[in-house]
């Protein structure tokens, strides 16, 4: 894990691998490079010249574009690196945050290897420095567990330390804002670690034990419920999606309370630990990824662990549904009726379909409890990547206002969304001539008939939101800003920022 730590220093006084200088076209209007604020000492080093002298180089300042040059004298790192801000704002306007996160990620993952590095990019104020911290910290991240021998030597650690220049680490804010960013980055980089994890070692079984383990260490309650649990409880449809596989299904309960909370937030994980489809196999090309299939549960896990880390003035229930979706003589064959937690029974007509089952047992068991919100957050659907494409997750719900609290709260972290409808003309394709309901509905529109399903499941007047991450969670190609290949973390930071709007008591 990247160490991080606030200076006040110049960045001519700092002792390095590598200075970070942030680099951008000049705006509308003028001509070249410009370098952004902040690398003033790294610019007078280089005589003024740094613009000209990375420009020769080739450097365009388009964003993700990283230029490493040979340091100047007076510097006391050899190296610095230039990146990519893309076109330099106007005047009187400012670097997004966004930019300036995505930018200090790749940074940062093109220092891999390296001891420790300072940020000189722009900070105008504490939200930058945030920004910065948070993009640093998880483009750094590497996923080297599963690595042996000479390709574990070879494999490059993360940068181990980023000092992020030009901020006040006595001031309060400066220190709150450094806390969380690294707070948050580590929780969303064990989410990625977990989605990361090969499904024979990533097991129902084994994620329940770490989030155990996690729960001991950060103050949050977990109970688990193994098989036999679910059974006596009448969990049909965790059971039912978990019968084919030797790996049994469990329900997990994370509780975080706070003392002053006056709101209570539930959020539900799909965690199909491996998805073959079940008896309705996922042809060849379809299933090599599908280990992604519990990002929906990490995303949860981290989310309640940041909250209770933090220690935010809302209580946060987390509930992981964790079952492996394998075909055998044992596994629920299409045309089977599964009886559901809720007492409603459905029709499996396709055991592919299999993650809305797990979490209408979850979304009954959580509206038990009468939270104040419930919001499930699964890889649900193939339908929702055709419809958003690989980096933005849909946002569904039984509340326009919340759908849009949601999406824009998701906007304000960096993580791309869009509001999807749940047309009532959509139920009557699950219509069952056996069953309440069936698991499979008109084919097109498939993200938003799954959607319909897990509305049915919800408690009577319960506030709900359904976040369907199947493009976003897994990214399979080059790695962009902090975003790595394979588990991104994605919904982490929308979560965590829910729960901080619900202790504020900004949302409704
Ligand atoms: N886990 C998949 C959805 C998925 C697809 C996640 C691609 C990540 C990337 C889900 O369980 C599934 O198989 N859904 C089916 C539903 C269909 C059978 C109604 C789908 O989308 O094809
Ligand atoms: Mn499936
Ligand atoms: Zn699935």
């Amino acid at each position: 894990m990247t160490a991080l730590t606030l200076s006040t220093a110049g960045a001519a006084s700092l002792r390095a691998d590598a200075l970070v200088v942030g680099v951008a076209k000049s705006p509308k209007g003028g001509k070249g490079l410009v370098v952004a604020p902040g690398a003033e000492a790294v610019d007078k080093a280089f005589g003024g010249k740094l613009a000209s002298v990375l420009e020769t180089l080739g450097a365009s300042g388009a964003e993700g574009e990283v230029t490493k040059v040979f340091s100047a004298s007076g510097l006391k790192t050899p190296v610095v690196l230039a990146v990519g801000l893309g076109t330099a704002p106007q005047k009187d306007e400012s670097y997004d945050s966004e930019g300036l996160r995505r930018a200090a990620g790749c940074a940062a993952r093109a220092l891999s290897g390296a001891k420790k590095a300072g940020f000189a990019l722009p900070v105008e104020a504490v939200e930058d420095a945030e920004a910065i911290a948070e993009g640093a910290l998880l483009g750094a991240y590497a996923f080297t567990a599963y690595r042996s021998g000479q390709d574990a030597k070879d494999a490059k650690g993360p940068l181990a330390e980023v000092v992020l220049l030009g901020t006040k680490p006595r001031d309060k804010a400066f220190k709150a804002a450094a806390e969380r960013a690294a707070v948050l980055a580590e929780e969303v980089n064990r989410a990625r670690d977990l989605v990361n994890t090969p499904p024979n070692d990533l097991t129902p079984e084994a994620f329940a034990a770490v989030a155990t383990a996690a729960g001991k260490e950060h103050g949050v309650k977990v109970q688990v419920l193994d098989e036999k649990a679910l059974a006596k409880g009448g969990y049909g449809g965790i059971l039912g999606v978990g019968a084919g596989s030797q790996n049994p299904p469990r329900l997990v309960k994370l509780s975080y309370t706070h003392s002053k909370a006056a709101k209570t937030l539930a959020l539900i994980g799909k965690g199909i630990t491996y998805d073959s489809g079940g008896i309705s196999l996922k042809p060849a090309g379809h299933n090599e990824t599908m280990k992604c299939d519990m990002s929906g549960a990490a995303a949860v896990f981290a989310a309640v662990v940041t909250a209770a880390r933090l220690g935010l003035e809302v209580n946060v229930t987390g509930w992981l549904a964790l079952a492996e979706n394998m075909p055998s003589g044992s596994a629920t064959r299409p045309g089977d009726v599964l009886r559901m937690y809720s007492g409603k029974t459905v029709e499996v007509l396709n055991t592919d379909a299999e993650g809305r089952l797990v979490l209408a047992d979850a979304l009954t068991r959580a509206s038990e409890e009468n939270p104040d919100a419930i919001v499930d957050v699964a890889t649900l659907t193939g339908a929702m990547v055709l419809a958003l494409g690989n980096r933005t997750f849909g946002v569904m719900a039984n509340d326009d206002a919340f759908r849009t609290a949601i999406h824009e709260i998701a906007e304000e972290v960096g993580e791309a969304s869009w509001p999807m409808p749940l047309p009532a003309d959509l139920r009557k394709g699950m219509d069952s001539p056996t069953a309440d309901i069936a698991n499979m509905g008109e084919r097109m529109g498939g993200g938003l008939v799954a959607g319909l399903f897990l509305k049915e499941f919800v408690g009577e007047g319960i506030t709900w939101a359904h976040l369907d991450i199947a493009g976003p969670a897994f990214h399979e190609g080059a790695p962009y800003g902090y975003t790595p290949k394979g588990g991104t973390g994605s919904s982490v930071r929308t979560l965590v920022k829910l729960a901080e709007r619900t202790a504020s008591g900004d949302l409704g």
